[in-house]
């Protein structure tokens, strides 16, 4: 009998599986810990569109400051939004808060998949990967890794978005009863490590006999990817106000809906709802043009300039007085913790 892909991959795992501080070992009996399924929860929220290099500081700063889904429950909201800052796609600390919540209130994570796809900020890749990586339920785990395996491994040719429902199938018949974590994260570290978007490493691949793609002679060129959109370009303008010869500066807390949503941040022109550039600044004075950063969001390219004004007394509107020497601590974003560099170089 032919070993199926499942043990193949699984035979491999047990051997190259990456240590993680959110994972056991392959093949390690379930953590005797009521905190595992929520160190697996925040791990898969901070990987989505997110590299294991930068989660791995997060992932160590939130544990350590809120080492359970109940204490994570008690923070307050911006704490939580400044811990996260940097690591982007801030809604997604929006909903770990309310997702938190709801699930102490449950006394508890649910196990299923169905029941944990209800909980907020939870679409089908994170349900799917809770509950075969924490509860060891068997459950199809697709993310943007596996998608290019799975592409791959079956050939499918078919651009995306639209393959995802052909690539979810062929995933569903290689998706093994048991170790069904196991064999995602699996297909997750070969799609990092073996089979790259760019010149995979097809020698090292423990499933090239089996695969469609290899065959192919051409593997790289799988999945198809749907045209890029031009990215718009956007300028806006960022203020830096001090008082007290410099050591303060003036941050304020964005609405809560919208970009970068209840951070903190420094004031700015509202380029973010689409402002023509003619924003007066907050205060009347001596401006002095500092310069500007850049930054690149998913849906722009922004330019940013930074505006400088050291005030006497006036306060521009609702926020609070910052001491810049603890600036690192304000849980800027980073387009904005950018801004403040150009300013204190300044
Ligand atoms: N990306 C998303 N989830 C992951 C995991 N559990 N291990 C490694 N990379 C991942």
């Amino acid at each position: 009998m032919t070993a199926s892909i499942s043990d193949i991959l699984l035979h491999w795992y047990d051997a190259h599986a990456r240590d993680l501080p959110w994972r056991v070992p392959p093949g390690a009996a379930l953590p005797d810990d009521p905190a595992w399924p929520y160190r697996v929860w925040l791990s898969e929220v901070m990987l989505q569109q997110t590299t294991v290099a930068a989660v791995k500081p997060y992932f160590a700063k939130f544990i350590a400051t809120w080492p359970t889904v109940e204490a994570l429950a008690a923070a307050r909201d911006d704490d939580v939004m400044a811990a996260w800052a940097g690591l982007g796609y801030y809604s997604r600390a929006r909903n770990l808060v309310k997702c938190a919540r709801v699930v102490a209130a449950q006394g508890g994570f649910p196990s299923t998949e169905a029941e944990l796809r209800q909980l907020p900020g939870l679409g089908d890749y994170t349900a799917a990967a809770i509950a075969a990586i924490a509860f060891r339920q068997r459950a199809v785990v697709v993310d943007a890794n596996v998608e290019r395996v799975v592409a791959r491994l079956f050939a499918i040719a078919e651009p995306l978005p639209a393959a995802r429902k052909a690539i979810r199938a062929a995933t569903d018949t290689i998706t093994p009863a048991s170790r069904a974590g196991d064999f995602a994260q699996a297909m997750m570290d070969l799609g990092a490590h073996i089979c790259t978007s760019r010149a995979p490493r097809c020698m090292l691949c423990p499933l090239r006999q089996d695969c469609a793609g290899h065959a192919s002679g051409e593997p790289e060129r799988l999945p198809v990817k749907p045209a890029k959109k031009a990215v718009p370009e956007r300028r806006g303008t960022a203020y830096w106000i001090t008082r007290a010869d410099g050591a303060e500066v003036w941050l304020v807390t964005r609405p809560a809906s919208g970009m970068l949503g209840g951070m903190r941040a420094l004031p700015d022109d509202g380029w973010s709802a689409q402002s023509d550039g003619s924003a007066q600044p907050p205060l009347e004075g001596q401006w002095r043009q500092l310069g500007a950063v850049r930054h690149s969001f998913t849906h722009a390219h922004l330019t940013l300039a930074v505006a400088a004004l050291e005030t006497g007394s006036g306060t521009p509107g609702d926020g609070q007085w910052w001491p810049v020497s603890r600036i690192g601590e304000a849980g800027l974003a980073t387009l904005f913790a950018k801004a403040a560099r150009l300013a204190l170089a300044d």
